[in-house]
């Protein structure tokens, strides 16, 4: 009776476009991975997931497109619980598309083209829709020179931005990235991060979720930001409050980000006109000017 109610509300909670209930997971079934994660992902929000080395961060992800089944706890992906059979599978994974940590591990055709097009090919679209789609996608990732080179001569950068690609090219709504600029250099990262800022305002209704252990990335870029400690999520909400969090930042082995860092430094120093702490360093240049040196 109260499962059906539990299913009741979700659909009618438009808003979580992922819903993790109590989710537990251990692989060797001795030690837990997972111990208990809830966890909502809304409609619209880039969301980090934060957490030091072996928190449990990849193996939440893996769970949300059923690559790994969890030992106890549901998982509602757009107010539909997620069940294990192949068709279920198969719709879940046309909605929630997620970029391995390791590209090594997505990449699995011998060309770049052939392998951005594999997603859109097993979608039964047709051969001019799935050119369509690869060319948006290497367009929007930046690579279209990488189009007809073999997969396993690119870099380590270079083959991310493949399995990016290979994700985008399947649109899902719900976009899942494992550490998405690890390997990237400095500009090739920000224009990641612009790309998944101009598919969010283009599709109101996309959601990223990014695991990383950059808070300074997570600090700038997303909306939410969940801290995750030994299996379980210690704090989410603004990130601000979250990598704000002293506390919380030292116990989950993390460092808070540097901006914050010093605008607190500001703040207890100037602290007649304390506002939102700034987001990035231009920002803080001008709680300076504003406060310190007028
Ligand atoms: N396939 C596996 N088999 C057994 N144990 C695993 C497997 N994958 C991960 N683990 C263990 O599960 C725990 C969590 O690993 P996980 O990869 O989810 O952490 P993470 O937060 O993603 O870490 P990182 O930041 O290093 O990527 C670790 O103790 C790890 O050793
Ligand atoms: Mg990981």
């Amino acid at each position: 009776m109260r499962a059906h109610k539990d299913e009741e509300d979700i659909k009618r909670d438009a808003e979580n476009m992922v819903e993790v209930q109590d989710l537990w997971f251990s692989y060797d079934k001795k030690k837990w991975v997972l111990k208990g994660v809830d966890m909502k992902l809304k409609r619209g929000d880039k969301t980090a997931l934060v957490g030091s080395t072996g928190a449990g961060k990849t193996t939440l992800l893996l769970h949300l497109n059923g690559l790994l089944t969890p030992d106890k706890g549901k998982i509602n992906i757009s107010g539909t619980f997620l069940s294990y059979n192949k068709k279920a599978l198969t719709e879940v994974r046309k909605r929630v598309g997620i970029v391995f940590q390791n590209p090594n591990d997505q990449i699995v055709a011998p060309i770049v083209f052939q392998d951005v097009a594999l997603g859109p090919v097993n979608l039964g679209l047709t051969e001019g829709e799935v050119k369509e789609r690869v060319k948006r996608a290497l367009n929007e990732i930046n690579i279209e020179d990488l189009r007809d080179r073999k997969a396993h001569e690119l870099s380590e950068g270079e083959k991310k931005k493949v399995a990016i690609a290979g994700v985008l090219a399947m649109e899902p709504n719900i976009l899942v990235l494992d550490e998405p600029t690890s390997g990237l250099d400095p500009e090739s990262s920000e224009d990641l991060l612009n790309t998944i800022d101009s598919l969010c305002e283009q599709n109101d209704n996309m959601s990223v979720l990014a695991a990383t252990h950059d808070v300074e990335l997570a600090y700038e870029w997303a909306d939410r930001v969940m801290v995750m400690r030994e299996g379980e999520i210690v704090k989410s909400g603004e990130p601000y409050a979250v990598l704000g969090d002293e506390a919380v930042i030292k116990s989950s082995r993390l460092a808070m980000p540097r901006v914050l860092k010093i605008y607190k430094g500001i703040e207890m120093m100037a602290s007649e006109n304390p506002g939102m702490p700034p987001k990035s360093v231009e920002e803080l240049l001008k709680v300076m000017r504003d406060n310190l040196w007028r």
